[in-house]
C-alpha cells in the first residue's frame, strides 16, 4: 500500500483542483429550478468515476434524479463493498452570511469552504480518489466495488427505497460503505454505528379568509398565529418530553451499557454550549446532551410564520400561520405509526376555531448496528493508518435514510466512516471541510478497501 499512499501524498493539491470544480455545481435538490444541475452533476460525476478507472458507469434514471453507478469487479473471490454517498446538496439561504460565494470552492486556513464540502460531495470525492490511487498504482483493487450515488438525499431519498428494491441483484455486496457523517471531534476518528430516523410536516392553519383590522375585529375571532403556538406548546412538556400520546411505546430503551459508553467519550459539554453560542443547554429530563442526541427521540419546530414581520408595526390578525415541524425518531419507532400518533394528537388540539391543512414531507428509519464484524475491524485499521488514532465509535443525531434500508432490503451491514467535524456547517452558511481529513480520508479508504479485500 506504500506506492499508493505515496501516490496520493504527492497528488494532494490537484485533488483541491478537481473537487472545486464538483463544488461548482448549484446541485439543491429541494429547488426545482436547479433540476438541470442535478442533471449536470450526475452527468459530471459519472465522468469523474470514468477517469478514476471505474467501469459500467452509467446514470440510472429513477422517477427523481438520476442515480449515478459505476463499478471495479475483477478481485476475484473477494468481497465486494456498496459505496453510498449523495451528489445533492441543501440550499444555501440565508445567502448574505456566507463569507465567500457557496458554489466558488475557497480555501481559508486549511479549510476548504462551499455548499456540499462536507455533504457530502468532498467525502464521496475522496472514495473517487482512493479508487484512482489504488488502480493508477496497482492495476486494481483488493476487493470489489459498487458505487450508488444519488441525487435526492436531501430531499428524503424520495426514490431510493424502490431503486435498492427494485435492484437487489445487481446491488448484491458483503458491506456499504458510507462517508456522510462528522468525526467526533476534531482529531477525534470514529466509525458510526447508529443514526436517527425522521418524520417530517407542514402545518397550515387559517382563520378569516383574509387579514383583519385587528381593532374592528380583534376579540371576536380565533388569531391563527396565537392558535399556532398554542398548538405547538402542546407538543412538549417543561421537561423537553414530547406529548405525543403513544409517542414513546417503541423506543428501544438505551442500555446501561451503552449509556456507560457514551459518559466515557471525550465530550467536553461547557465547550459544547459555548461553540453553539447557546445560553444555556436544554433538552429530555433524565438524559446527558449524547443520550439526547444519539438515543432520544425529539420534536422540532424547524420553521414558523405568519402575520406582519418587517419593521415597523402593523395592527392585523393573520390569516393563516405555518410552522414545519419534523420528529428526530429512534430505533424502534416507525416513521409511519409516528406521523399516525402525530396526526390523531394534532387534530385533537387544534380548535374549531381553524380550518387545519396538514402535509407531510420526507422522512426515514432511524437505524442502529453492532459493531462486531470484520469490516468494522478493517476500517478501525484503516482509519488509524490514515489518521495516526485509533477510531472511537459514537452514534449521530442525523438521518441518512437508505441505511435501514440496505439493512433490511439487502440484508447488509453498514461502515459509516465520515470525515467531518461538528462544526462543519453542514446545511449552514459557511460549509466547510478541513483539507487534512479529506487528505487522510483518501489514504484511510485507499486503506479500507485494501483491508476489506483481505478480511
Ligand atoms: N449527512 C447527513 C446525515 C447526517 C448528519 C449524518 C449528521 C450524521 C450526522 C444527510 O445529508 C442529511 O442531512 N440527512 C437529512 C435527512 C432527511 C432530509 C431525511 C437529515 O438528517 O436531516
Ligand atoms: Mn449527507
Ligand atoms: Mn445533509
Amino acid at each position: 500500500m506504500n506506492n499508493v499512499i505515496d501516490f496520493i501524498n504527492t497528488n494532494r493539491d490537484r485533488y483541491v483542483e478537481e473537487l472545486k470544480e464538483y463544488l461548482a455545481i448549484p446541485s439543491i435538490s429541494a429547488l426545482p429550478e436547479h433540476d438541470k444541475d442535478l442533471k449536470a452533476c450526475a452527468e459530471w460525476t459519472a465522468a469523474a468515476m470514468g477517469h478514476v478507472g471505474l467501469e459500467n458507469v452509467r446514470l440510472i434514471e429513477t422517477p427523481g434524479n438520476p442515480v449515478v453507478y459505476g463499478d471495479w469487479l475483477k478481485a476475484e473471490n473477494a468481497p465486494t463493498i456498496l459505496f453510498y454517498g449523495h451528489y445533492d446538496v441543501q440550499p444555501v439561504d440565508p445567502l448574505d452570511l456566507w463569507e465567500s460565494p457557496p458554489f466558488e470552492a475557497t480555501v481559508r486556513e486549511g479549510e476548504i469552504y462551499a455548499r456540499g464540502a462536507a455533504d457530502d460531495k468532498g467525502q464521496v470525492f475522496m472514495h473517487l480518489k482512493a479508487v484512482e490511487a489504488c488502480l493508477r498504482q496497482n492495476g486494481r483493487l483488493s476487493a470489489n466495488i459498487k458505487f450508488i450515488l444519488e441525487g435526492e438525499e436531501e430531499i428524503g431519498s424520495t426514490h431510493l427505497d424502490n431503486f435498492v428494491r427494485e435492484h437487489k441483484n445487481e446491488l448484491a455486496a458483503d458491506v456499504v460503505v458510507i462517508s456522510d457523517s462528522p468525526m467526533f471531534d476534531r482529531g477525534v476518528p470514529s466509525i458510526c454505528y447508529g443514526l436517527r430516523g425522521l418524520t417530517y410536516f407542514q402545518i397550515d392553519l387559517r382563520g378569516s379568509n383574509t387579514d383583519l383590522h385587528s381593532g374592528s375585529f380583534g376579540g371576536a375571532v380565533a388569531n391563527p398565529a396565537f392558535v399556532l403556538t398554542q398548538i405547538l406548546t402542546q407538543m412538549k412538556d417543561r421537561g423537553g418530553r414530547v406529548k405525543i400520546p403513544g409517542f414513546y411505546d417503541d423506543v428501544r430503551p438505551l442500555r446501561d451499557e451503552e449509556r456507560a459508553q457514551f459518559g466515557k467519550l471525550p465530550f467536553n459539554e461547557r465547550r459544547y454550549r459555548n461553540e453553539l453560542g447557546v445560553p444555556k443547554l436544554f433538552g429530555e429530563r433524565g438524559y446527558t446532551t449524547l443520550e439526547r442526541l444519539w438515543g432520544r427521540p425529539t420534536f422540532e419546530v424547524n420553521g414558523l410564520s405568519s402575520g406582519f414581520t418587517d419593521a415597523g408595526a402593523k395592527t392585523v390578525i393573520p390569516a393563516v400561520a405555518m410552522a414545519k415541524v419534523s420528529m428526530r425518531l429512534v430505533p424502534d419507532q416507525e416513521p409511519d405509526n409516528i406521523a399516525v400518533l402525530f396526526e390523531e394528537y394534532l387534530r385533537k388540539v387544534t380548535p374549531k376555531t381553524v380550518e387545519l391543512n396538514l402535509t407531510r414531507m420526507h422522512g426515514g428509519r432511524p437505524w442502529v448496528t453492532d459493531f462486531d464484524n470484520p469490516f468494522v475491524q478493517a476500517a478501525g485499521r484503516a482509519i488509524e493508518k490514515g489518521f495516526g488514532r485509533r477510531p472511537l465509535f459514537n452514534r449521530e443525531g442525523g438521518s441518512i435514510p437508505v441505511v435501514a434500508t440496505f439493512q433490511e432490503v439487502l440484508g447488509l451491514p453498514s461502515v459509516l466512516f465520515g470525515v467531518g467535524l461538528p462544526d462543519e456547517n453542514a446545511h449552514a452558511p459557511n460549509e466547510k471541510l478541513d483539507l487534512g481529513n479529506f487528505h487522510n480520508g483518501i489514504i484511510a479508504s485507499a486503506v479500507l478497501y485494501d483491508e476489506i479485500g483481505k478480511s
